[in-house]
């Protein structure tokens, strides 16, 4: 029996909601796989924690969650507290001490009525952001604060271990899923960084010669995201790219209430995190009208961490179905579903998709 252990950050706004229905999932699959088990620890840092604490998360959080396999993330930030102090103190925190500097974010259509797009049918690619530094890298500095003088200073940081390394994890992705590589970066304009990440990117593909290579200015990539998204199967970019590009890529799949990410450490030296990458959506929070599902694609993503590809499959199979009936859906894909709704189809559908054989 595989054992794994959990960590739940449920966070600030739906990030409760959401992660609720995603360990209804996992504990269905517990209760269909006689070869798996599941441990939940709930930790309840997020605003609420830092309102009552002064803190994001406890002093040694970081020690606590290192025993994890995992960590099962909903959303952080929410008015009351500045998002640089809820995020730089919880979320990019986690991401950077535990090395996740692979953010693997599928922007796959699963129904061709969910794209807003004319005449798309198939979208399917993959997102890989850097997610160690860059241009969040935090480095920076504030002068002459108030003065007329003021001057702020925001640096990216592009070191060649990092910029190696998530290029050559792309390639290794691309080389094993034998698909294209496209890199997108801004060298026109930014002059050290994205010149230094381009020559990165043809000095790696080098060792690659199976893998066909593209390179995109950022600028045009959005368009092409739009336009043309069959150009795309494997994508990799830095940091902030990656993070509004994949906001875009959830816009033509069908939205935020269906995009996922994971924060991978290749090495397994700390534990990955799995999280939606919507944030905590204050305009919806508390009232049922979240979609879980983007939450649920994270925990499919979990599986395939886990060594439990079956699994990861048969959640995004379950996914397809759910879309495909429209009979129980969220407001945000044009149904009247409440949250806890959602959940349970899921958990029904799931059933019949469980590699280990229909129990009823
Ligand atoms: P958001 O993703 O929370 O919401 C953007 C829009 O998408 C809103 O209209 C919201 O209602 C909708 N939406 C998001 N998730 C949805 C879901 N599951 N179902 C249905 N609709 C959904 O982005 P925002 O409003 O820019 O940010 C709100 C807060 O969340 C901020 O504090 C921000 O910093 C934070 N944030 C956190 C994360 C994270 O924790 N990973 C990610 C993004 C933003
Ligand atoms: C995301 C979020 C975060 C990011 C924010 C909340 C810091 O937008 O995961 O996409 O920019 O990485
Ligand atoms: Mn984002």
């Amino acid at each position: 029996m595989k054992k794994w252990k959990i960590a739940l950050i449920p966070g600030d706004g739906i990030g409760p909601e959401v992660v609720s229905e995603g360990v209804k999932v996992l504990k269905m699959i517990e209760e269909l796989d006689p070869g798996l088990s599941f441990s939940f620890t709930e930790f309840p840092w997020g605003c609420e924690y830092y309102l009552n604490n002064g803190k994001m998360m406890d002093d040694d959080g970081i020690e606590q969650l290192k025993e994890f396999d995992a960590i099962y993330l909903g959303a952080v930030g929410y008015p009351g507290v500045p998002d640089h102090i809820s995020l730089w103190d919880l979320l990019l925190k986690i991401r950077k001490e535990f090395d996740q500097y692979v953010n693997i974010r599928p922007i796959k259509l699963l129904n061709s009525e969910l794209t807003p797009l004319k005449n798309e049918k198939e979208i399917d690619f993959l997102v890989i952001r850097e997610n160690s530094e860059g241009e969040y890298a935090g480095a920076g500095d504030w002068l002459f604060k108030g003065k007329p003088e003021e001057v702020v200073l925001q640096t990216g940081v592009f070191s060649r271990k990092g910029t190696e390394r998530i290029i050559r994890y792309a390639f290794e992705e691309a080389r094993k899923q034998k698909k294209t590589l496209t890199s997108i970066s801004k060298a026109n304009a930014l002059n050290y960084s994205m010149v230094f990440w381009d020559e990165v990117f043809d000095e790696v593909g080098r060792e690659y010669p199976d893998v066909k290579t593209s390179s995109y200015l950022v600028d045009a990539a959005s368009l092409y995201f739009v336009l043309q998204p069959e150009r795309f199967e494997i994508v990799v970019t830095s940091n902030l790219f990656g993070d509004i590009l994949t906001d875009l890529g959830a816009a033509i799949t069908g939205g935020l209430g269906l995009a996922a990410g994971a924060n991978i450490n290749p090495e397994r030296e700390f534990p990955s995190m799995f999280e939606p990458i919507h944030g905590s959506a204050p305009d919806i929070a508390g009232k049922g009208l979240a979609n879980p599902l983007a939450a649920i694609w994270s925990v499919s993503q979990m599986m395939d961490y886990f060594g439990e590809e079956e699994w990861g499959s048969a959640i995004l199979e379950t996914m397809k179905e759910l879309l495909s009936n429209k009979e129980v859906l969220t407001p945000d894909l044009g149904g009247s579903a409440t949250t806890e709704q959602i959940g349970r189809e899921f958990i029904r559908l799931l059933r019949s998709k469980s590699p280990c054989g229909i129990t009823e």
